[in-house]
């Protein structure tokens, strides 16, 4: 069947047609507006201005999406949409495009969680991925571990208990003076610190050691937030010690050296607790997905526990790992499947739980 999917959660507007069944995932068409650098003037994402931005890309963004898929409206069978968790302004114009369009095309409309479409950006990966697997959907707004039964039945087996991964890059990025938002300059910064660490331009007793974001329990829980402080001071105190005036840049190679230490308590952190799971769980299939599964050390790290474990890892491409419609498209197919319906009174939370509390799906 024909999706036209529509995602507008937070700083971008983004609309796909991909073409889904029981043996074929093909993405026709996959438009993203992003508004990242109206918002990179602020140093993270203003609410109203995003919303506003949506209102004014939306059509130009479908339109695109349907000329670049070479159909036409009418062959649209189903239209998904993002409605939850996300910026309720920012939602409401995707939910509202999406309700006037399938209703007057005359073709069910498909709610869908955020969360879980980012977890399906990974069907476009491989024919051969299919349920049960775990899911680890790192983002700028999540970092939780996810059991995936069926296509569309998510429980969250682990969370972060305070900031997700994505925002404590972002953070210590801007304290050190990185454009919004700045998990891939962390990246890249990160790779020039291990090089330093292993031609031995940097010297052990140099190295930072930041704390880990695995919590020192037999859950599967995160906590990003001592991290991301204890990088932030680091910063701090190299200022003070260096004379160097708030704001101002520190030299490139302590960047290079924070970049990399704050890289590898994340992706050692994280990677404690998946093995965890793995063994608790025995699951064969790990999906890593979300904006930060964009994250080159990370990839490799969860690649090579799944390499140890025997686990077969599905990870988008970069170009499916931010914010997308295609990934809508995708979840939408299988929550259609589902029997999962949007009614005229579709609305859109701000929160999973508040979705779920709402009953806002409607199964057929
Ligand atoms: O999934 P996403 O596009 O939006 C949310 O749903 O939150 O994730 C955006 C996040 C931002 O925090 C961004 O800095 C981060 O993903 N990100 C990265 C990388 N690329 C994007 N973080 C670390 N390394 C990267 N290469
Ligand atoms: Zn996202």
């Amino acid at each position: 069947m024909l999706i036209l999917a529509i995602e507008s959660s937070c700083d971008e507007t983004a609309c796909a047609v991909v073409r889904m069944s029981s043996d074929e995932r093909t993405i026709l068409s996959n438009v993203v507006a992003s508004q990242v650098e109206t918002h990179a003037l602020y140093g993270g994402v203003v609410p109203e201005i995003a919303s506003r931005a949506h209102i004014e890309a939306i059509s130009p963004c479908v339109e695109r999406a349907i000329s670049d898929a070479g159909v036409s409206l009418s062959d649209i069978d189903a239209v998904g949409v993002t409605y939850s968790p996300g910026l309720i302004g920012c939602l409401l114009v995707g939910v509202n495009y999406a309700k006037s369009l399938a209703f007057s095309l005359g073709v069910p409309l498909v709610p869908v969680d955020h969360i879980r479409s980012h977890t399906a950006a990974a069907y476009f990966t491989s024919a051969e991925l299919e349920a049960p697997f775990l899911s680890l959907v790192v983002s700028g707004g999540h970092t939780s571990l996810y059991s995936v039964p069926t296509p569309a039945e998510y429980e969250e087996i682990g969370s972060t208990r305070d900031d997700a991964a994505g925002e404590a890059f972002d953070k210590v990025g801007r304290v050190m003076g990185l454009t919004y938002p700045g998990g891939a300059a962390m990246d890249a910064l990160a790779r020039e610190g291990f090089e330093a660490r292993n031609t031995g331009k940097r010297q052990k007793s140099e190295r930072i050691r930041f704390p880990s974001p695995a919590i020192n329990d037999d859950t599967f829980d995160y906590s990003f937030s001592g991290l991301k402080t204890a990088a932030v001071n680091h910063i701090h105190n190299l200022r003070q010690k260096m004379n160097i005036p708030d704001k101002g840049m520190i030299p490139h190679d302590e960047m290079a050296e924070i970049a990399c230490a704050f890289t590898e308590a994340v992706v050692e952190g994280i990677c404690k607790k998946l093995e965890l799971a793995i063994d608790e769980t025995s699951c064969e299939r790990l999906v890593l997905a979300g904006g930060v599964a964009a994250n080159s050390h990370l990839r490799e790290g969860i690649q090579a526990l799944c390499d140890k474990k025997g686990v077969k890892l599905y990870m988008p491409p970069l170009s499916l790992c931010g914010d997308n419609g295609a990934m809508v498209g995708a979840q939408a197919y299988y929550e259609y499947m589902d029997g999962v319906r949007g009614t005229t009174d579709l609305n859109a939370y701000a929160s999973g739980e508040g979705a779920e509390a709402a009953k806002a799906v409607f199964r057929i």
